[in-house]
């Protein structure tokens, strides 16, 4: 994984996907750039990662996001829903399956060392498990597998990502979007796009992005924060 600093897989990666993992140092310089900090430091604003990798800026802004929710509750039951707030604003999408499989699986280690890690210290109470299984499905929704350029899964399906839109402070409504339609202005906020200007490593130019088709997205129901694991639909 990135943290311990293995930063090259092989030099046929490196030469077919240009894949270098980004060191923790740099990566805390850049999320430490005032625009960037000051967009860690909110309970909504969003980051996408077009190339991902294992996380390498998304597992840093989680963490500090959920630093920042800890701060913002008056207790730990507002904390939960804070920080399944704050992972819901995290995308990201990566084209190799090895990748997306770490990219998850530190995803879900940092949300559970951190929640976990201020649920005792800070508010002095077991974490909730309803807070744990939502956030996998949040991980799941927003860790897309596929092409970045192309904006298609690895079957060639248009990529989908959900909004997660705070309903009040206990509820959410979850909308899924194509990635086409959001990046083509046609998303609910502008916020996602807004952040692939901001953050991405410019590694692909503009002229490759294609047209997908447009696939039904599901209509989730409204619920509490810490129900999102039922994924109920209308
Ligand atoms: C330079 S690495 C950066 C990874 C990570 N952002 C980091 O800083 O550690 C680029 C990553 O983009 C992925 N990648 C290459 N082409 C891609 C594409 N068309 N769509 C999505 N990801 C892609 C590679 O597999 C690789 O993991």
């Amino acid at each position: 994984m990135t943290t311990n600093e293995n930063l090259i897989k092989s030099a046929d990666r490196v030469k077919d996907h240009g894949e270098v993992f980004t060191p923790k140092w740099i990566v805390d310089k850049m999320i430490d750039q005032p625009e960037i900090a000051a967009k860690v430091r909110s309970l909504t604003a969003t980051f996408l990662e077009p190339s991902a990798g294992e996380g390498a800026f998304l597992t840093e802004i989680l963490d500090r996001k959920i630093r920042y929710a800890a701060e913002k509750s008056k207790n730990a039951h507002e904390f939960g829903n804070y920080a399944l707030m704050v992972l819901s604003t995290l995308y990201g999408i990566e084209l190799l399956e090895d990748n997306v499989e770490m990219l998850v699986m530190n995803m879900k280690d940092t949300f559970s060392d951190v929640y976990r890690e201020l649920m005792y210290d800070l508010f002095q109470t077991e974490p909730d498990q309803k807070v744990y299984d939502s956030a996998k499905v949040i991980i799941r929704a927003n860790m897309a597998q596929g092409d970045a350029l192309k904006k298609t899964d690895a079957l060639g399906r248009p990529i989908i990502f959900s909004e997660w839109q705070p309903v009040g402070k206990t509820r959410v409504q979850r909308t899924e979007y194509t990635f086409e339609s959001i990046v083509n202005g046609g998303g609910p906020t502008g916020t996602v796009q807004e952040v692939v200007e901001e953050i991405s490593l410019d590694l692909f130019p503009d002229e490759a992005q294609e047209a997908v088709d447009e696939t039904p997205a599901r209509h989730f129901t409204q619920c509490k924060w810490t129900d999102i694991y039922k994924e109920e639909i209308e």
